[in-house]
């Protein structure tokens, strides 16, 4: 298929150049009239004859060829939606900021998605994983269209006439304490409700919206969606040019982050940490592994690149990105088709305390080598056991080596990020 493709437009090109060949020359004939034989004028050229073989009008064929490439220059100019799909811990806020960094051209929301979840684990007749995901779709393809109104319905309390002092985390999103989408504060009553950057009064969804309507990108990130194939309707949505990157992390060390920053969740795997067995049927476990062959299968079918996903799919690792982040966030965009600007370049030097890449790069990365592989220290071996066990095709697939005794894990100076690349670009 690509390969015709490919054919047909050298071809075209090849036409092109033959048929721009063929006017220099007529004109340069028009200037030797005299020189020229009837003979000659008449006899088809190479390429023409060709032409009259196909059957096919050279006008006709300089429009097709004039459509082509107004089609092309339409596609790298138009509008780009990106979809950052990760889970927790995984670094995803500070990766969302390579977006919500980029400035005037671009609107980031902040998992809006956290509003669909809380709704539906409040939904006592208990939803299922179809529905949810189903309502996950849905709201993003309105979201990537600036339209806040399926959203509205699962943000609690009901906004009224589309004003909620309750979006969660809004002030993570730029784009939603702008000048543009920020109204009135009015002291005493929505104290806690103004951004970091200005003080503003709670949000008017039909401001975000339209402002929303004027960026010419948006970014989305989101820890929610399960199957990256339940969001095929997006890609095949022909108002929308979609990009998903998938960020991913060592389910080991993700694990370890979550021991951390969601302990009241995590108390079964603290205690097992400290030494219990770890039942093999337990439902944590079938959690964990569940988690993990979620995001191997979306990392499976994004690989695979089937046709509806082609040029639409980016896989990223947390560890690359924490080692390289400007080289990653040079890729991600050049992946997208859009400049990066500098104030992107900007944020990341500052707040990974990088000098310019030529210089001192290794001292960061050693630096950061470091932090990717923290986790090590905190993690029993037994516990270890238990991830490799069930995540161990995720371990694999994207290039994290399991180890094999306690003094492997603790040494460090084996690292057990494999150098794997992914992309497709
Ligand atoms: C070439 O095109 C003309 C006009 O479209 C058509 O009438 C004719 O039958 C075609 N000839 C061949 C050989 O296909
Ligand atoms: C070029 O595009 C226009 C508008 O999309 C269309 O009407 C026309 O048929 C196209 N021409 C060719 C030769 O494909
Ligand atoms: C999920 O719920 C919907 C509607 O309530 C139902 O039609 C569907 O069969 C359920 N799916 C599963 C897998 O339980
Ligand atoms: C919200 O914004 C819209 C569009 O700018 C405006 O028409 C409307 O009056 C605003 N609502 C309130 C309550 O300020
Ligand atoms: C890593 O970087 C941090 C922040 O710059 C610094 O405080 C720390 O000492 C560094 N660690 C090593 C081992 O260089």
């Amino acid at each position: 298929m690509r390969i015709k493709y490919t054919i047909f437009i050298v071809f075209f090109v090849a036409l092109v150049i033959i048929e721009k060949e063929n006017n220099i020359i007529s004109r340069v004939s028009d200037k030797l009239t005299l020189k020229q034989t009837p003979q000659t004028s008449l006899r088809p050229s190479g390429f023409s004859h060709i032409l009259l073989k196909h059957n096919v009008s050279l006008s006709l064929m300089n429009r097709r060829l004039e459509n082509y490439s107004e089609h092309q220059e339409g596609m790298t100019r138009s509008r780009k939606h990106i979809l950052l799909l990760t889970t927790t811990r995984t670094g995803s806020s500070f990766v969302g900021e390579f977006f919500n960094q980029q400035g005037d051209g671009m609107f980031y929301l902040f998992e809006p998605l956290w509003h669909v979840e809380k709704m539906m684990t409040l939904d006592t007749r208990g939803t299922n994983a179809t529905v949810a995901a189903k309502a996950y779709r849905d709201v993003l393809q309105q979201l990537f269209l600036c339209d806040f109104s399926l959203l509205e319905t699962f943000i609690n309390p009901l906004p009224v006439n589309h004003i909620t002092p309750a979006l969660f985390r809004r002030e993570s999103s730029s784009s939603l304490c702008e000048e543009a989408v920020c109204s009135p504060f009015v002291k005493g009553v929505f104290e806690r409700y103004h951004c970091k950057t200005r003080r503003c009064g709670p949000l008017n969804l039909t401001m975000a919206s339209e402002f929303c309507l004027q960026k010419e990108h948006r970014a989305i990130k989101s820890v929610r969606v399960r199957q990256l194939e339940t969001l095929r309707p997006l890609a095949e949505d022909p108002r929308l040019d979609i990009k998903f990157i998938q960020l991913v992390r060592d389910p080991r060390a993700v694990l370890a982050s979550r021991m951390v920053a969601f302990a009241s969740n995590y108390k079964n795997w603290k205690q097992w940490a400290m030494g219990g067995d770890v039942p093999t049927n337990d439902d944590e476990v079938k959690k964990l592994k569940g988690n993990c062959d979620n995001i191997r299968m979306s990392a499976e079918v994004g690989l695979r690149q089937p046709p509806w996903l082609r040029r639409r799919y980016m896989l990223v690792r947390y560890e690359d990105i924490a080692r390289f982040p400007m080289r990653k966030a040079r890729e991600m965009y050049r992946f997208i088709g859009i400049p990066l600007t500098q104030q992107v370049k900007s944020w990341i030097l500052k707040n990974t305390q990088s000098s310019k890449e030529t210089s001192g790069v290794y001292s960061t990365q050693k630096n950061s080598s470091e932090q990717v592989e923290k986790w090590r220290d905190s993690l029993p071996y037994s516990i270890v056991q238990v991830v490799q066990r069930v995540c161990g095709p995720t371990l694999k697939l994207f290039g994290y080596k399991f180890v094999s005794s306690e003094e492997m894990l603790m040494d460090k100076s084996v690292s057990l990020i494999e150098d794997k690349v992914f992309s497709f670009v």
